[in-house]
């Protein structure tokens, strides 16, 4: 186990070509001590590739990668204090689930005992005590994939490595296996260094996420920085739901106004500063609310309505440039307004997020 120190695990400018491929551009990472870490990203911008440096299995074009304030240049992956787990668990048939969790104490010269005592700890880390003389077969594709964690975590590395582990297991299950993440990490000391391209498992299991796109990280930050203060376009689009639309920031008397939609649009003072201009404004979808007493920020009509239990999505259009299909979320059990109906809707001042173009 290890200290610590500046990052358990850090990145510096660490960049992988493939050939002509550049499959990572430039990253800059630190993941600490005791942290649930999660790098999210849509498919091929180089999550994978990433995390196969981290555990050796490549080697980096240009840049470092430190675990535990050592230089891993020229240390094989079976030499790092990491292990991996990633979505085809390929536990061994023909062994016990005991024999599978066992596998790489054996290979690492501990005795009998002592392996016995460690994987009675781990299947029952993994809620799956008395399993030890199963066969993987008679499992559910969830127990597999917990004995493929304590397998991983027997050994007891400061970091374990996730590629996308639960991207085959179907949905209730795959809820059901991030809760059980949690808390597993919560019991172990080590760092979490998740892999995933769906950006609410990373949200609900991170302490800190890294959000990924072609090659480069584009923010690092807790869940609810990343959702409240997106520092892209991209970061804004591709973590939850939202509104991107297109404005122009005017200033006039020292004051500076955001437009959205031309003439027939609405207006607001934008809670930052931001350069008179061309900008693109997000607008969460739940940050809009029924006007009252005459506060609307815009008029529209409700084209579409689509109920989900606790909350109710409109798609409302305002009739302006842009403004045809803004998307809205009210919560609770009201549903006060029906396709066809005009109404009118409010932002709070400093919801919307605005980026210069
Ligand atoms: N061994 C390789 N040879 C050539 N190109 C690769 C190789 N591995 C990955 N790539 C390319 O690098 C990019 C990033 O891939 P990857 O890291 O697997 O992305 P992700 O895991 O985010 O889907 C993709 O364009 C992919 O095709
Ligand atoms: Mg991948």
């Amino acid at each position: 186990m290890s200290t610590g120190g500046d990052g358990l695990i850090r990145l510096d400018g660490v960049r992988k070509e493939f050939g002509d491929v550049t499959a990572v551009e430039q990253v800059d990472l630190q993941v600490n001590q005791g942290e649930f870490f999660s790098l999210v990203g849509p498919s091929g911008c180089g999550k994978t590739t990433t995390l196969r440096m981290i555990s050796g299995f490549e080697t980096p074009t240009r840049g470092s990668v430190h675990i535990d304030g050592q230089d891993m240049a020229g240390v094989p992956p079976d030499a790092r204090d990491t292990n991996l787990v990633f979505q085809h668990h390929s536990l061994f048939p023909h062994m016990t689930v005991g024999e599978n969790v066992a596998y790489g104490l054996e290979k690492a010269g501990v005795d009998a005992d002592e392996r016995e005592r460690y994987v009675t700890e781990y299947l029952e880390l993994v809620d799956l005590d008395g399993y030890e003389d199963r066969s993987p077969d008679d499992l559910s594709g969830g127990q597999q994939q917990r004995v493929a964690l304590a397998r991983a975590l027997v050994n007891e590395p400061s970091v374990l490595l996730f590629d996308e582990p639960l991207s085959s297991l179907d949905r209730k299950l795959r809820k059901q296996m991030q809760v059980e993440l949690r808390k597993i990490h919560e019991k172990t000391q080590g760092a979490f260094f998740y892999v995933t391209h769906d950006q609410e498992v990373a949200m609900t299991l991170s302490d800190r996420l890294a959000v990924m796109n072609e090659g480069r990280i584009e923010q690092v930050g807790t869940p609810e920085e990343i959702y409240r203060e997106p520092a892209s376009e991209f970061v804004a689009d591709f973590i939850g739901d939202t509104n991107l639309l297109e404005g122009q920031a005017v200033e006039a008397d020292g004051r500076t106004t955001v437009e959205v939609g031309g003439d027939a649009g609405f207006s607001f003072d934008p809670a930052e500063r931001v350069s008179p201009g061309e900008v693109t404004v997000s607008i969460r979808p739940e940050d809009f609310r029924l006007a009252e007493n005459g506060d609307a920020t815009f008029e529209g009509e409700v084209v579409e309505r689509y109920f989900q239990g606790d909350q109710t999505n409109y798609v409302v259009d305002a009739g302006a440039d842009g403004l045809s299909d803004v998307q809205v979320v009210m919560q609770g059990r009201d549903s006060p307004v029906s396709p066809g109906e005009r109404a009118g809707f409010a932002i709070e001042p400093d919801a919307p997020v605005v980026f210069e173009r």
